[in-house]
């Protein structure tokens, strides 16, 4: 009989002790959640759309900015940059971007939505070295047949001006061009799609 009333007390001893363990393993848990549930100032950042000034671009130049921790390559093209990019297709792996990554809204031959500004994530899409930027014609250690383009110095592969990859290289596709939007003429904001009429 007094067996029952020390099982009885060990019983509530036990439950006790389990909520109070309970209770603490709720707490601790609940910290790595607060923190998915409210991303930080930086981690809200990094992921944001970001303005670039294009105004100031030379034709034949680039400027690389910024976006969620990738180099993107802005380049204002010439027209004779735009009438070589017709005039190597042949050469390249993905011509018309059918594999690549790039917004629907962007021409699939320029890949770009003004035909003058291109946009690219600065990263080869082999193994993700940055391609250096390289527009001259024909420098000596590209070669006679360089028009202009992307080298990228890790292992060789080489893209046009238009982010496209050549036939044979070490990198798969093209460059990617980011989601991106004109908000004036001169103004464009990586990272929020372009609204597409109709
Ligand atoms: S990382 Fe660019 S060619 Fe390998």
């Amino acid at each position: 009989m007094s067996n029952d009333g020390v099982n009885a007390g060990r019983r509530r001893f036990l439950v006790a002790a389990t909520s109070v363990v309970g209770a603490a393993g709720a707490v601790g848990a609940a910290i790595p959640f607060v923190g998915s549930w409210y991303p930080s100032a930086k981690a809200k950042a990094a992921g944001a759309p970001v303005k670039v000034n294009v105004g100031k671009i030379e034709p034949g130049q680039q400027m690389v900015a910024e976006w969620r921790g990738q180099p993107v390559f802005i380049m204002r093209r010439t027209e004779a940059i735009l009438g070589n990019l017709a005039r190597i297709e042949e050469q390249l792996a993905d011509a018309d971007s059918r594999k690549s990554v790039q917004p629907a809204y962007v021409d699939p031959k320029t890949r770009s939505i003004k035909p003058e500004i291109l946009l690219l994530v600065g990263l080869c899409t082999h193994l993700g070295c940055a391609p250096s930027f390289r527009p001259e014609v024909a420098p000596a250690d590209l070669g006679e047949n360089w028009v202009g383009g992307y080298f990228c110095p890790c292992h060789g592969s080489r893209y046009d001006l238009a982010g496209r990859v050549y036939k044979s290289q070490p990198a798969p596709l093209n460059l990617p061009v980011p989601p991106h939007t004109y908000e004036s003429a001169d103004v464009i904001i990586i990272g929020v799609d372009q609204e597409q009429a109709g």
